[in-house]
């Protein structure tokens, strides 16, 4: 039974973060899609509205016998890891600019807890441009995004700023 942690800020699910769950599906058992609850950063959704989000639209990937389930957590992720019994943290890497970061948070991980292994996969090609930020930045701007997310994602950002 091998688990996996997926860990992000999901500020909103993209489609490049639903490609990553369905290529983890192929690696492990269970995947846990973890929400950082972080008070410092402001989010345009609420953690329970990316967790109703997530929920929804991870209904629709192909998951094969993979469990995939949705949570949050506080604090050190190598803690809320070893909680779940997880065996490695998924990471979806879209080019070199974000290998850097991504290795320093894998060997701090390490370095806290070396039982647990990083996972680093590759998007579709499609998605090595899509992030939650530029997505939300050109949304704020006009722009349409089908295709960047998933079609509830878009719907729920028009009404939040819709009202
Ligand atoms: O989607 P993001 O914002 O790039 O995800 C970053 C995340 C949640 C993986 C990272 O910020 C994290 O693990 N935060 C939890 C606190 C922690 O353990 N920090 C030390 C990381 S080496």
């Amino acid at each position: 039974m091998r688990r996996a942690i997926f860990p992000g800020s999901f500020d909103p699910v993209t489609n490049g973060h639903l490609d990553i769950i369905q290529r983890g599906c192929k690696l492990f058992d269970e995947i846990i899609v973890a929400i950082l609850v972080n008070p410092e950063k402001k989010a345009f959704f609420s953690i329970e509205e990316r967790s109703e989000i997530l929920t929804e639209v991870l209904q629709e990937i192909e998951r094969g016998d993979c469990r995939v389930t949705v949570d949050s957590f506080e604090g050190l992720l190598v803690q809320y890891a070893a909680e779940k019994e997880a065996h490695a943290i998924v990471r979806g890497i879209r080019a070199i600019s974000d290998y850097e970061y991504e290795l320093q948070m894998a060997l701090m991980n390490r370095r806290l807890q070396p039982r647990l292994e990083t996972v680093f996969m590759m998007p579709a090609e499609e998605y090595s441009y899509v992030s939650s930020r530029l997505v939300k930045e050109v949304f704020h701007l006009g722009a349409q995004i089908d295709g960047l997310v998933p079609p509830l994602v878009e719907e729920r950002m028009r009404k939040k700023d819709h009202g």
